[in-house]
């Protein structure tokens, strides 16, 4: 038995087969929800699809580890890749269709269309890893006019992708609710990232430092202190508890990221920092 017919649920490799299967639930009058992803699951990609399977009568998960959204040095070629893994666990929560294209699939010969989404991209990620975001909503347009599902699901913790992706769609006038998941963490605050396994036990031990640090930051600026000082001492922080590299730490508006002074609106404290060679990014609303 190959690979594909020993997965538990049902599995779209092309957009074609995808459609045929969504079309048929439209036509019977059901909700469609869609959680994509890029693989190596976790529990906070599960409590998307637990979202979307509360929000639609069918889900849709997309697993597909998109090349246009990785840099020429960053971690395209060993991202984690455990599809017969986590088909299993998808089947378990009760996914109706695994949706795993292959990247000629994604991106034909002759593909000659990138989607740009201007402002909300222009600082922090965008900022460091440059033509991310490019890579991201181009990726994200395809998935949304492929699935076409009534809710999609994207986590906070991407909370930057999360406001490029509303833009987007609202922008290309997609009909389909984008819905926010909150974040979900590890027992010590460490937020679930398919790329914590790159972590040493050393870098892991490490790693917890940031969710405390944002947290110690966050609470002191809910009391309406300036920021700055309070950002200068996180950023000390981290670096002493063993973090190689801050890229950013910075309070921004939890609408339209613009900078802060201080938390006097509905704000996000943001942080990217490094551990050994593992680029870590978290965030807490304010
Ligand atoms: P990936 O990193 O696999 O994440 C898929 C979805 O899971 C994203 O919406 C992300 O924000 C969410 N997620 C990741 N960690 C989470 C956590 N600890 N708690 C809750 N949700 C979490 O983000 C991507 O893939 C890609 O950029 C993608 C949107 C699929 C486009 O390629």
């Amino acid at each position: 038995m190959s690979e594909t017919n020993a997965l538990p649920l049902p599995v779209a490799r092309s957009v074609a087969a995808l459609r045929r299967t969504v079309q048929a639930w439209r036509a019977a009058g059901l909700r469609v929800g869609f959680v994509p992803t890029m693989g190596a699951l976790h529990a906070g990609h599960l409590s998307l699809v637990d979202m979307a399977r509360a929000r639609a009568d069918r889900v849709v998960v997309s697993i597909f580890v998109n090349p246009t959204q990785f840099g020429p040095n960053e971690d395209f070629g060993k991202y984690p890749r455990q599809e017969a893994a986590d088909a299993a666990r998808l089947a378990a929560f009760g996914v109706d269709l695994l949706y795993a294209p292959a990247v000629d699939e994604m991106y034909p010969a002759g593909a000659a269309t990138t989607v740009k989404v201007g402002v909300v991209t222009e600082r922090l990620e965008g900022v460091c890893r440059p033509g991310h975001f490019d890579g991201v909503a181009t990726i994200v347009a395809k998935l949304l006019n492929q699935v076409q599902p009534h809710v999609a699901v994207f986590g906070e913790k991407d909370y930057q992708q999360l406001l490029v992706v509303r833009r987007l769609a609202a922008d290309l006038d997609m009909d389909t609710d984008i819905v926010p998941g909150p974040t979900v963490r590890e027992a010590d605050g460490l937020a679930m990232s398919s790329r914590n396994a790159y972590l040493s036990d050393e870098d892991r031990a490490v790693a917890a430092s940031l969710p405390s640090t944002l947290n110690f930051v966050a609470t002191q600026l809910r009391t309406g202190a300036d920021a700055a000082p309070l950002l200068d001492a996180g950023r000390t922080r981290l670096l002493k508890a063993g973090f190689s590299e801050v890229q950013y730490l910075d309070l921004a508006c939890a609408t339209t990221l613009a900078p802060l002074e201080k938390a006097d609106r509905p704000a996000r404290l943001l942080v990217a920092a490094k551990v050994g060679a593992t680029r870590l990014i978290d965030n807490v609303a304010v």
